[in-house]
């Protein structure tokens, strides 16, 4: 397909605001021996750029874009909402999101906004919209980066009070809500949308990551994932045409990306891989992240060398950066972005890596590494851009089920829904196989092969689907743990798994759960026998 860039973006993270003009210079010249093209700046700029309620002050962003722009770099341009000043804390609190003990935050951090305020919408857009009609002529500007890794829950009264109209907007009716959460169980009947709170630790919650209904916790992530288009429209306004895009952090839990993905121009990730973290889990995410538009996507941030904020912040090996990126852009990406290019001297990320280290000269390792792939990357020309990756398997991503899978208590603890998704991923990647991660929603025509492990939601539509793909001539793979629960977690009545039952021929009777210590075996009919753990099915074969 046609590529939403003329070349690869090799670049990243640039806050030359934290430096003097005479690093700004030097940083130009250190970038084109990179060959560097690309950087992303006003992430956390909010402060500088609106010093005060009335008051906007490009000067500086003005200077930096110049820069860049008679250089020929292709900008990303952030709106920098994602971390507010201190004035509009000090002058409206309820901006600060309250989290789910019940505290609300004070000015610091970021990423703690409460989306639902009303403050906070305003100012985010009239900031979203100001930048967009300064920068709109610019034709440098290749990407609107809205915010930046979008995540925070908030449980204010501002965002009680959009769920309960989002609620209603769903349901229609109280009597509705009460079927679908099956509040007769414990008597938590509503008879008035007032009395409807949010599911946080002081509430449903209060069982530290469990909940007693998950109806209304899932209701809770879905109705955030439904938050957040307010700048994308504001930039929209300006510019039709904008190519917007927010980054994404490949599995995280608390937003439904294929959701998200359809209200964006392009998909883009963070990708920072712990030391530990296999190579499949990557390739995994990246499918995923592809997978959500079913196009290729930007790598807006990984680091040259190391993080700040693992555990163990242990270097990227000589050669290891570059084979990440080539594994980056063989699994269908567009752009190579780090974060960030110089490092910082300050402030919490200071131990993070950057293609500039505190050295600040270019006779480094990682900025030699850096240059080399820089090099090789142009060399490309355009050769990968656009390239479409093609699969025959499947293998079904689905944020409701991963929700109402690890929301629900019991059987066990130990099931994480993404090392079961990993578990079978990693049978097809270790054979090369190529993979495609699809939405249940998504086209299942297309494959020969679909894995649909811990299936445990199956929503209304999906049996018939399932069946069809079957029908057709496909193989599904699925597991323990499907089948079990319709969309609001109410179990599918009739043994399980429910509506697979008959398709997969077998009734599970009980479900077991083993503890660490203990194991059991599965003997075949030839023979072989084979360790398991986790939860055994006492299962009929029908
Ligand atoms: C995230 C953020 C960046 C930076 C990096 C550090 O991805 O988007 O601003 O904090 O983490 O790893
Ligand atoms: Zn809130």
């Amino acid at each position: 397909m046609q590529s939403k860039f003329k070349r690869i973006l090799f670049g990243g993270d640039y806050n030359p605001n934290q430096w003097p003009k005479e690093v700004w210079e030097q940083d130009m010249a250190y970038f084109k021996d990179a060959h560097i093209n690309s950087a992303t700046i006003n992430v956390f700029s909010w402060a500088k750029i609106q010093p005060s309620e009335n008051e906007y002050n490009f000067t500086e962003l003005d200077e930096i874009v110049d820069m860049l722009s008679n250089e020929n770099y292709d900008i990303v341009m952030a709106t920098s909402t994602a971390a507010l000043p201190a004035w509009m804390v000090k002058k409206y609190p309820e901006t600060m999101s309250t989290d789910s003990e019940g505290r609300q935050h004070k000015f610091g951090a970021r990423h703690n906004f409460c989306p639902n305020s009303l403050v906070y919408q305003k100012y985010a857009k009239a900031l979203a919209t100001e930048l967009a009609k300064r920068y709109s002529g610019n034709k440098n500007i290749s990407v609107w980066h809205i915010n930046n890794e979008y995540g925070g829950y908030c449980y204010c009264d501002n965002c009680q009070k959009q769920f309960r109209v989002w609620l209603k907007d769903k349901y229609k009716t109280l009597d509705a809500v009460n079927d679908a959460w099956n509040t007769e169980f414990w008597g938590h009947t509503f008879y008035d949308w007032d009395e409807i709170v949010v599911p946080n630790e002081l509430s449903e919650e209060a069982w530290g990551g469990m909940t007693s209904f998950a109806g209304i916790s899932t209701d809770y992530r879905r109705f955030y994932s439904d938050s957040y288009k307010l700048e994308r429209d504001a930039v929209k306004s300006i510019i039709p045409d904008a190519l917007v895009t927010t980054n994404l952090m490949g599995t995280f839990k608390g937003l439904d990306y294929f959701k998200w993905a359809k209200e964006m121009d392009i998909v883009s990730w963070d990708n920072y891989p712990a030391y530990d973290t296999p190579w499949s889990m990557v390739a995994m995410t990246h499918d995923l992240m592809r997978g959500l538009k079913d196009e290729p996507f930007m790598l807006m941030e990984q680091t040259p060398s190391q993080q700040n904020w693992q555990h163990y912040n242990s270097l990227k090996r000589p050669g290891q950066m570059r084979a990440q990126s080539y594994q980056t852009i063989a699994h269908g990406a567009d752009t190579i972005q780090f974060f960030q290019l110089r490092r910082s001297k300050g402030g919490c990320e200071k131990f993070h890596g950057a293609v500039i280290a505190h050295v600040g000269t270019n006779d480094t390792r990682v900025f030699k590494e850096t240059a080399q792939l820089g090099r090789e990357l142009e060399s490309f020309g355009t050769r990968t851009l656009g390239t479409r990756n093609k699969s025959d398997v499947g293998i079904i991503f689905d944020w409701d089920n991963y929700w109402a899978l690890e929301y629900t208590s019991g059987p066990t603890q130990d099931l994480k829904y993404v090392d079961q998704i990993h578990h079978y991923y990693e049978y097809f990647y270790n054979k090369n196989i190529s993979i495609d991660m699809i939405p249940v929603d998504g086209d299942f025509s297309k494959y020969k092969v679909i894995a649909a492990p811990v299936l445990y939601m199956v929503k209304e539509g999906m049996k018939e689907k399932l069946e069809q793909f079957v029908k057709n001539g496909g193989t599904l793979i699925t597991t323990f743990m499907s089948g079990i629960v319709d969309q609001s977690d109410n179990v599918h009545l009739g043994g399980y798994p429910g509506p697979l039952r008959e398709m997969a021929g077998v009734w599970v009777e009980e479900i077991d759960a083993l503890a660490p210590e203990q194991s059991n075996t599965v003997s075949f009919s030839d023979g072989k026998e084979y360790k398991c753990n986790l939860l055994c099915d006492l299962m009929h074969p029908e």
